[in-house]
């Protein structure tokens, strides 16, 4: 299926029948009581790179012995006293990925670093789970294709194991629709993936056509759908775990399916990529997908607003004038910036039926983000300090990392249009990034707390490492979001 979606749990290293069993060594290169059983059925061999220097325990370190029934890799976990939950997520994801070039089905490890705090427990659940992934399903004819069957882990903190495996292979699900293409993934398909994730997870599924759309207004929407014949979906998924007063949390995700630039096209180099542009709904889908399976007691309310951004005859053009869902016009000057406009229709709406106790948007927003922070980072604004140090904790947390842009008054100036409430660009080449928030800013209904993700660098075509071993979607900011609001 192209990742793993279980990890099972063993009671001792003799007990476990695994092709491959792997133990962790720090720089100190004392083994533990595993890693000296281990060493044992290997005949000594560990302590013989040990005293060979073959082993150093590096970070990411990885060595390969043979025992008669199966393989043991002992891997380097670095300092003691640098060793975080990244490290043990690394750790499992590497054992998982060194099982794959090696051909072998099973994995067994230890709870690397010996902690049996329920963080660290669950980070190595998310590793084996995100080290397991590939997209290989649309290739038919390549016979070196091999995935890891089962990964079972000695003891450890069984629950904690089990919501990292929920957190792994939900990010896996939002890697898939993500890194399928335009023809696949279309708004169609992330409407009847969100029924499934409703069904699930016992939530309310409200999905609004194009007619529909038109109907209530969502004219930012509506405007950029009007250039492809590809059936648009307004997306909306409200679950209840809290209290029924309780006002929910907003998540807005753009799902642009794929976007061509539309009259104001893009150059065909890479145009490809852009069916990455449904990255924001995926991180959206991604993170009720978790919540379906891990039904946090709060109440969440998640709107995905979907379609291309093609040209057809019918396609919206530089200079309309288009009226949101909040009743604000917007000056059209360039179709290419074409997220905002659906995001606008996304945010009015939740502020307006849902009032949410504060919401968070995601897009693939802007180039200028990729520019400023590169693939490493997202950028990330918006209107309060505590809820932005909310995000700032689980970036921490998460080792997803996130970098402040101010949305300053100066910035929300260049957005003023001369005919219309608002254009959809700010001044050529400058702040692109912050011209795209300050946008946004304008469709948050007055008083909630909100932050805008423009997670363009970061949503896919990072490094490749351990934890995401191709340059395709990454599902970076969905355990960043499950940290805020499942703990
Ligand atoms: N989807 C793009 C942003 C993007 C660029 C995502 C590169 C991923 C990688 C967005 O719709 C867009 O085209 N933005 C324009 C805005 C501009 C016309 C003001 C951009 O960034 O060039
Ligand atoms: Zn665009
Ligand atoms: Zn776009």
């Amino acid at each position: 299926m192209g990742y793993l979606n279980t990890v099972k749990n063993s009671k001792g290293f003799s007990k476990t029948n695994t092709e491959l069993f792997a133990v962790g060594i720090f720089e100190d290169l004392k083994l533990g009581s595993v890693g000296k059983e281990v060493d044992n059925y290997v005949d000594g061999q560990i302590t013989a790179a040990i005293n060979n220097s073959d082993i150093k325990g590096k970070k990411g370190e990885t060595t390969l012995f043979y025992g008669k029934e199966k393989r043991i890799v002992v891997v380097g976990l670095g300092e003691k006293k640098k060793f975080d939950e990244q490290i043990i997520r690394l750790s499992g994801a590497t054992v998982v990925r060194t099982a794959i070039s090696k051909k072998l089905k099973s994995v067994g490890m230890e709870i690397f670093g010996g902690k049996d705090d329920a963080y660290f427990n669950q980070a190595l659940g998310e590793g084996i789970i995100l080290g397991s992934y590939q997209f290989t399903k649309h290739q038919t004819q390549n016979k070196d294709l091999f995935e890891v069957k089962s990964a079972t882990v000695l003891g450890g903190n069984v629950a904690a194991i089990k919501k990292g495996v929920a957190i792994g292979t939900s990010v896996c699900f939002a890697r898939d629709m993500e890194n399928d293409p335009g023809n696949v993934t279309t708004p169609t398909k992330l409407a009847s993936l969100a029924k499934e994730i409703a069904k699930e997870g016992d939530m309310k599924i409200t999905v609004f056509d194009r007619k529909k759309i038109v109907e209530k207004g969502m004219g930012g929407l509506a405007g950029v759908a009007s250039g492809t014949g590809e059936p648009p979906r307004f997306i909306l998924l409200e679950y209840k775990g809290g209290k029924a007063g309780e006002k929910p949390i907003g998540l807005v995700g753009k799902g642009l399916t794929f976007d061509s630039g539309g009259i104001s096209i893009k150059p065909s180099a890479g145009m490809d990529e852009m069916k990455f542009d449904m990255c924001g709904g995926g991180t959206v889908l991604g993170v009720m997908k978790a919540i379906a399976q891990l039904k946090p007691k709060v109440n969440v309310v998640a709107a995905v607003p979907s379609t291309e951004n093609l040209l057809g005859d019918n396609a919206y053009k530089p200079g309309d004038i288009l009226t949101a869902y909040n009743g604000k016009t917007i000056e059209v000057l360039n179709t290419d910036a074409e997220g905002r406009l659906i995001l606008a229709d996304a945010l009015a709406y939740v502020s307006k039926h849902h009032k949410p106790q504060y919401m968070l948007d995601f897009a693939t927003l802007t180039g200028a983000v990729v520019i400023a922070l590169g693939h490493i980072a997202a950028g990330v604004m918006g209107t309060d300090d505590k809820l932005m140090k909310r995000v700032m904790d689980s970036s921490q947390k998460t080792g997803e990392r996130v970098w402040e842009f101010p949305l300053w008054d100066e910035y929300c100036e260049q957005i003023k249009s001369k005919i219309a409430d608002i254009k959809n660009i700010g001044e050529a080449r400058q702040a692109g990034t912050i011209a795209a928030g300050a946008f946004l800013k304008e469709f948050v209904g007055e008083g909630i707390p909100w932050i805008h993700f423009d997670i363009a660098g970061v949503a896919y075509n990072q490094k490749e490492s351990p934890l995401n071993y191709q340059r395709g979607a990454s599902g970076m900011i969905i355990r960043l979001v499950l940290d805020m609001i499942v703990g």
